[in-house]
C-alpha cells in the first residue's frame, strides 16, 4: 500500500468512527447473510466482537507505517483464529463482508479509490494473518 492508499483508509474508517456499534452490527449481518455456518463459530456477545474486530482494525491502521511491529501481532492473531475453527476460506467471505459494510456506511464516500485501498489493507492483514497459522508456535 502507499502513503496515499494509507491516507484513504485512515480518513474513510474515522467517518466510520462515530457509527462503529451500528457498522459493527451491519457487518455481522452481512456475514452471516454471506454464509450462516459462520454463526456457529461466534460464541462470545456480538457486540463485544463488534467493538473487538473495529478495535482491532483501528490498531492495524495506526501500525500501518510500522510494519515490524504489526506483523507479528498479526500473525499471532491469525494463529489464535485456528482454535476458533477459522478456516483460510473464511477471510474472502469476511473480507466481502467488511467490503459491503464500508460501502453502505460511507455511502458516496466510498468511492472506487477508497474500495481498493480497503479492499489491499484486507488483502494485507489477512495474508498475514493466515501466513500465522503455517508457523510453529513458539515454545
Ligand atoms: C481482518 C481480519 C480479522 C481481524 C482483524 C479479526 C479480529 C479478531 C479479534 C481482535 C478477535 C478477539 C480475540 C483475539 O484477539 O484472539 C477475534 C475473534 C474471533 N474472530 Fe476474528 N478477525 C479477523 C478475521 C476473522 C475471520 C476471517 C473469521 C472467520 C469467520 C473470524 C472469526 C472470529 C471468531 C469466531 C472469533 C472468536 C469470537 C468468539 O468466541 O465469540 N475472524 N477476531
Amino acid at each position: 500500500m502507499n502513503t496515499q492508499q494509507i491516507q484513504l483508509v485512515r480518513d474513510s474508517f474515522a467517518l466510520v468512527q462515530p457509527i462503529a456499534p451500528q457498522a459493527a452490527a451491519l457487518f455481522y449481518d452481512n456475514l452471516f447473510e454471506a454464509d450462516p455456518q459462520l454463526r456457529a463459530l461466534f460464541k462470545g456477545n456480538m457486540a463485544h466482537q463488534g467493538e473487538r474486530l473495529m478495535g482491532m482494525i483501528g490498531s492495524a491502521l495506526a501500525l500501518l507505517d510500522r510494519p515490524a511491529t504489526l506483523l507479528p501481532v498479526l500473525r499471532s492473531l491469525g494463529a489464535r483464529h485456528v482454535p476458533y475453527g477459522v478456516q483460510d476460506a473464511h477471510y474472502a467471505t469476511v473480507g466481502a463482508a467488511l467490503i459491503k459494510t464500508l460501502g453502505q456506511g460511507l455511502g458516496n464516500a466510498f468511492t472506487s479509490e477508497v474500495r481498493h485501498a480497503w479492499t489491499d489493507l484486507y488483502g494485507v492483514i489477512s495474508a498475514t494473518m493466515i501466513e500465522g497459522t503455517r508457523e510453529p508456535v513458539a515454545a
